[in-house]
Formats: structure tokens, sequence, C-alpha cells
């Protein structure tokens, strides 16, 4: 029998497009959305608002009403808070956090009973290319995708007990509504116009031409046919090389960021 997929976010970009190439491959698919009579769907979505207490406490109960059992979780949803680390309020971070991090979080950690009692099943996460390394104007989407790669990397040795298997998929841009759906810093500070200008005609430039999310369904298809995949799954025109320079040569990675950047000045 083919497996049971709940993807977080099926609305929109990746979890709407990996939840229609999971259901035409014949896998019982369930999606979520926090409004989920906004698209009509061939699979069945369930409301679930990962940013609120209330709405993930009865979610396992209504999921469990149209399944036996879960095989794999996808932790897709999420959103783009984009602004300089100064002109973002405190607040603002906060709200990026209890849905990338806590919510993810909170989501998982209501399902690990079931995953633990069946001894089987697989959690992954929809990280970021920016929870490996990171832009300006990212700095708290970017720590609340760091905060994950720790969070279940230590998750995935204890699971691993249980033959639950922990995975991550870390895209880098890709065309989805990201960037549509995204916050904006409110505040706004003289000081930093110009920086502030070059910076988002780069990042405007990054996803205009940001291509198709194939690649990122592909992988994501993949691990969920691997029966024992490892953690960390970055997905990208030159991820792996991207990722190297970063790690061994920090300063070449920067310095080279930076001139392009400097490509966008006025
Ligand atoms: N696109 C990229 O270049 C890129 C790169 C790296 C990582 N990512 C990650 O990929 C994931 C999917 O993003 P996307 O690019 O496909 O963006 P998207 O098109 O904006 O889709 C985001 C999805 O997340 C859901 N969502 C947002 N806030 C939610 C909340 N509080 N509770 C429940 N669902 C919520 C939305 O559903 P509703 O509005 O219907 O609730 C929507 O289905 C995100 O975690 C993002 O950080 C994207």
């Amino acid at each position: 029998m083919k497996q049971t997929i709940l993807i977080t976010g099926a609305s929109s970009g990746f979890g709407l497009i990996i939840a229609n190439r999971l259901h035409e491959n014949g896998y019982n698919v369930i999606g979520t959305s926090r409004n989920p009579k906004q698209i009509k769907v061939p699979f069945t979505m369930l409301p679930l608002d990962i940013a609120d207490d209330n709405s993930i406490k009865g979610f396992r109960n209504e999921l469990f009403k149209h399944i036996s059992k879960l095989d794999v979780l996808i932790n897709n949803a999420g959103f783009y808070l984009s602004g300089l680390a100064e002109e973002t309020s405190i607040e603002e971070g906060k709200r990026q956090f209890e849905t990338n991090f806590w919510g993810t979080v909170k989501l998982t950690k209501e399902l690990l009973p079931d995953f633990r009692k069946q001894r089987s099943g697989k959690i992954i996460t929809v990280g970021s290319i920016m929870g490996l390394l990171n832009f300006p104007s990212a700095s708290y989407y970017g720590a609340s995708k760091h905060a994950l790669e720790g969070f279940f990397k230590s998750l995935r040795f204890e699971l691993n007990e249980f033959n639950v298997k922990v995975a991550m998929v870390e895209p880098m841009g890709f065309k989805t509504n990201i960037i549509n759906n995204a916050l904006k810093a409110e505040i706004k500070i003289d000081d930093y116009n110009q920086y502030r200008s070059k910076i988002e005609r780069f990042a405007n430039d990054l996803f205009g031409n940001a291509p198709e999310p194939t690649p990122v369904i592909d992988t994501l298809v993949k691990l969920i046919e691997t029966k024992d995949p490892k953690f960390s799954h970055p997905v990208g025109k030159g991820a792996p090389l991207i990722l190297a320079i970063q790690h061994f040569a920090y300063k070449v990675f920067e310095n080279s960021l930076i001139k392009n950047f400097n490509r966008f000045k006025d």
C-alpha cells in the first residue's frame, strides 16, 4: 500500500507542487493551509496554522479521523521576513520564529508519540540554504532556519532508536510565492538607505531570475523513496561548492557576495 504523507503549507509553492506530484503518484496525501477553502485541490486539505497553539492542539485528532497511520511528515510551511537587523523589531523577529521554528517544532512534537509507537516513519523539514549560510536582510529568517538545523540534528539521533528517519532539504532561491508572501520590517533608518536599496535590488534580481522548483520537488520525492536518507540535502545550482567555500574559505565566500551586492550600487 502507498504511504500516507502529511505536507504543511500545501496551498502554494513547494508544498502545493509536491502534494500534487505525490497524489498523482498514488500516495495518500494530506495537505494543510490556514485557509483550506482558498484553493481546490485533488487531495485532502486540513486547516492548520502552525503559529497558533490552539490550531496545533486540535490538529492531531482531526488528522487521525482521515488516516490510520502517518508514514511521512513534510514540514514545509514557513514565510520570509526581510529586513536589516537594526530595522527589524524584536516583535517582528519573534513572529518569524513563531512560525518557522516554533510552529514546525510544536507540530513535530505533537506527532512524535505516533511515530515513536509505530517504530517507523520519516520527518522531512524544508529548511533553507539560509540555514547553512546567510545574507544581509535575512537575519531572523536565517536564524530561524539555522535553529531548525540544530533541532532536527539532535532529534535525528533520538528517533533513530525507534527507526524514525529525520532529514532536511535546504533549497537555494526558487520560484514560488515566498517573496509575495514575505513580511518586510516596518522601521526604516536613513543611514541604511543606500545599503538597503542595494540589497533589495540584489534580492529582486535573485528571486526575479529564480529557477522553477523542480529540483526541490525531485529531492523530496527521492527522500520519501530512500529507506535511510542522510540528514542534509542542499538543492540549487552550485550549492555544494558554495557551502564548501563558505566552510573552508569564509573570506572568499564573503568577498564574492559583497562583489555581487555591489553590482547593484546606485
Ligand atoms: N522559495 C524559495 O526560494 C525557498 C528557499 C528556501 C526555503 N524555502 C522554504 O520553503 C518553504 C515553502 O515556501 P515557498 O517558497 O513554497 O513559499 P510560499 O509559496 O509562500 O508557500 C508558503 C506556504 O506556507 C504556508 N504557511 C505560511 N505560514 C503558515 C502558518 N503560520 N501556518 C501554516 N501554514 C503556513 C502557506 O499556507 P497558507 O497561507 O495557505 O496557510 C503556504 O502554503 C518555507 O519553509 C520556506 O522558508 C523557500
